[in-house]
């Protein structure tokens, strides 16, 4: 904080800085009892400080057992895991885990903190390579975010070689992000290099910390998670971009953005642009806390209340108990920067149109598929796709990057609009399910099967008025749907499932606010999806279902030359959270049945996959592990990276035009 000239400091503002200045010394005392604050009141600390603050907490012996007792007990909602045990190919070599064993293991594991158990458990579910199924707490996960002002990108040159970059607009994207931060790494670059943080931009990377660079690259696919293939987790190293309903968002990539605080500091070698010796630089990361909106910690004490214990929503509840007021979402943490700069022609937050001045080929560029407005959002896909046709589009880019999914109906809505009426969108453009039908979910289930009107609102997720079968007729509302269930084998496992589900997302079903036209808005073979690979869920339905019954082309962005890539992938069907299981639990009354999970004592979250996709290709197994293999593989370059016109130009000279 600069004070130019006392004189002009208001009565308040002194107040404030005595009172800051006070909590900085009391800090600096307390400091040596807690660790936690000596961090508290701050937003960017050293990695290590961080680390400390969490470490000093124990794990307590009651919280160990209740955490591995909750997400056991959910797990048998999970109906990807015998299938985890080991994937067909082409996920061969990236699904093997055994999530129960990995739980024996850490339920005998000593841990000298709860931290070190959230690592552990933390890993454990990210090895699944499956992001719909992982462990999230937020006393730690992102609630200080690990920076570097360094995002890589991985880039072909003219020779078709390929090397790892830091990117040309690195020093930007750091600068406008953390302009209180950039003065902190000016001064830890080496005296020849202090302050010149923006002439590393743009330089080839030839190691990092003494090694090749894709060994990093790696080792953090490695323990990344979220997506099957090794080639999206690779790409999740580099940076990318997304539209989201922020706008346009620069994603540094895992290189440069870490949610724990793993890293104290990096060791980077590399040649600048237009020279030619290398040259060797150790930096630091910095940790920032969450984002402006997430609530300071000053202490242990603070922090502990404000993160780590239950919170209102962290269980679920009888949902026909008097309301409960929902919780603070998590803290999150956002991206720097903003960098694409022509105007789009309609926007609607995480979807954009735009015209390419051929004249022909519109855009549709969706960053997600959720929206809390849902007529507003299929309505707007309606007028935006109708609009571009009217200035003349008869073929389409659809760029999926970094599109996590949301809401399943809203992309098969897409796809209806895109393709028309036909036996692949009608009733529906979903994909049929099952669930896994364990003896409590089978309890669930029986709650229905009593001849009562026991959910007279339709408020439950597992009441049969809200199926269909697999020939899509409805279940009758008063039977038990899981029985009979179907026993099958999975990786030499026992297991057992519901029969085959259909969707619920029809146009006969009356929810779209406007019905789309019977006839296709595009030939479906000219429109095209792009991508880096990182479509899951509703997104990856949608391009899947578009590639295989409509003809329409996948391209995946960037990549690894000799590593496959594939446009989507953790297409799961159905995502929980364990609140959303519990309240079934508690609305059917079987809080007490064995299998029950107990409250959460914690502020952490686990999702699973409750309805698990049937594939297109081998319609009588899951879609999950079926292959994504994209038309074109297209590598990126210093022209396209991060350039989504030019990305768009590029892929309509060489599969439309
Ligand atoms: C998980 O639950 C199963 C029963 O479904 C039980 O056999 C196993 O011991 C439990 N594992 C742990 C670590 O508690
Ligand atoms: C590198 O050299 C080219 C050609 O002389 C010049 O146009 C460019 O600005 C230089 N870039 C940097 C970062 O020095
Ligand atoms: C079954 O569903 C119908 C509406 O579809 C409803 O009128 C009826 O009350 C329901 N019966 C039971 C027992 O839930």
């Amino acid at each position: 904080m600069v004070y130019a000239c006392p004189r002009w400091i208001g009565f308040s503002s002194v107040l404030v800085a005595s009172a800051s200045l006070q909590l900085v010394l009391s800090n600096l005392i307390t400091a040596r009892q807690d660790p936690c604050a000596a961090i508290g009141g701050m937003t960017w600390v050293s990695p290590k400080d961080v680390r400390a603050c969490y470490a000093s907490v124990a794990l307590e012996p009651k919280v160990k057992t209740n955490v591995i007792e909750v997400i056991n007990k959910t797990l048998a909602f999970h109906a990807s895991l015998n299938y985890e045990l080991q994937a067909p190919p082409p996920y061969n070599y990236d699904v093997q885990e055994d999530l129960m064993a990995d739980l024996a293991r850490i339920s005998v594991t000593d841990y000298t903190s709860e931290y070190d158990f959230h690592v552990a458990l933390s890993r454990a579910t990210r090895r699944l390579n499956d992001g719909h199924c992982v462990w999230k707490y937020a006393c730690y996960d992102a609630l200080f975010v690990n920076y570097l002002p360094l995002p890589l990108d991985l880039l072909e040159d003219s020779e078709g070689h390929q090397d790892v970059y830091i990117s040309s607009e690195a020093f930007e994207v750091a600068s406008t992000g953390f302009p209180d931060q950039i003065d902190f790494w000016q001064n830890a670059l080496p005296d020849n290099l202090r302050g010149q943080l923006e002439s590393l931009s743009g330089a080839k990377v030839l190691a990092i910390n003494g090694r090749d660079p894709f060994e990093t690259v790696d080792a953090n696919a490695e323990i990344w998670g979220g997506y099957q293939a090794l080639g999206t987790r690779q790409n999740a190293f580099f940076s990318s971009y997304l539209r989201s309903v922020d706008g346009w968002t620069y994603i540094p990539g895992t290189f440069a953005r870490q949610s724990l605080p793993l890293e104290d500091q990096v060791e980077l070698t590399f040649i600048r642009v237009n020279r030619t010796s290398p040259e060797t630089i150790t930096l630091p990361y910095r940790s920032r806390l969450g984002d402006t909106t997430t609530k300071p910690i000053t202490d242990t004490a603070s922090w502990r209340s404000s993160y780590c214990v239950a919170q209102p929503g962290t269980n679920g509840q009888d949902l026909y108990a008097p309301s409960v007021p929902q919780p603070p979402l998590a803290p999150t943490s956002t991206s720097p920067a903003v960098m694409l700069h022509d105007t789009p022609l309609t926007s609607l937050g995480s979807a954009q149109f735009y015209m390419l001045d051929d004249e022909k080929t519109g855009i549709l560029v969706i960053g997600s598929f959720e929206d809390n407005d849902w007529d507003g959002f299929t309505t707007g896909l309606y007028n935006g796709l109708m609009n571009l046709k009217k200035i003349g589009a008869t073929q389409l880019i659809v760029d999926v990057t970094n599109n996590g999914g949301g809401v399943v109906c809203a992309a098969a809505y897409l796809h209806r609009l895109l393709a028309g009426r036909k036996s692949s969108t009608d009733p529906q453009a979903e994909l049929d399910s099952k669930i896994r039908a364990g003896p409590l979910a089978k309890a669930i289930a029986g709650f229905f099967g009593t001849g009562q009107n026991v959910d007279p609102d339709n408020l439950m997720l597992f009441n049969p008025r809200n199926m269909v079968d697999g020939n899509n007729q409805p279940f009758r509302n008063t039977t038990n749907w899981l029985e009979p269930s179907v026993d099958i084998i999975v990786n030499g496992r026992h297991d057992s499932f519901s029969r085959r589900i259909g969707p619920r997302c029809s146009v006969a079903h009356g929810d779209w606010p406007i019905v789309p036209p019977i006839e296709p808005l595009f030939d479906t073979k000219k429109v095209v999806i792009i991508g880096n690979g990182k479509c899951a869920s509703a997104c990856g339905i949608f391009s899947l279902t578009m590639a295989k019954h409509e003809g329409s082309k996948t391209v995946v962005l960037g990549g690894k030359k000799d590593v496959k890539q594939k446009y989507c992938g953790t297409i799961g069907g159905e995502q929980w959270h364990f609140p959303a299981l519990d309240s079934e639990i508690k609305t059917a009354k079987l809080k007490d049945h064995p299998l029950a999970p107990p409250d959460l004592l914690v502020n952490g979250v686990f999702g699973f996959v409750w309805r698990l996709s049937f594939g297109i290709d081998l319609p009588e197994v899951p879609a999950e592990w079926q292959d994504h293999s994209p038309d074109l593989s297209l590598p990126l370059t210093s022209q396209l990276v991060n350039n989504p016109m030019a990305i768009w130009k590029e892929v309509t000279s060489r599969l439309l035009s």
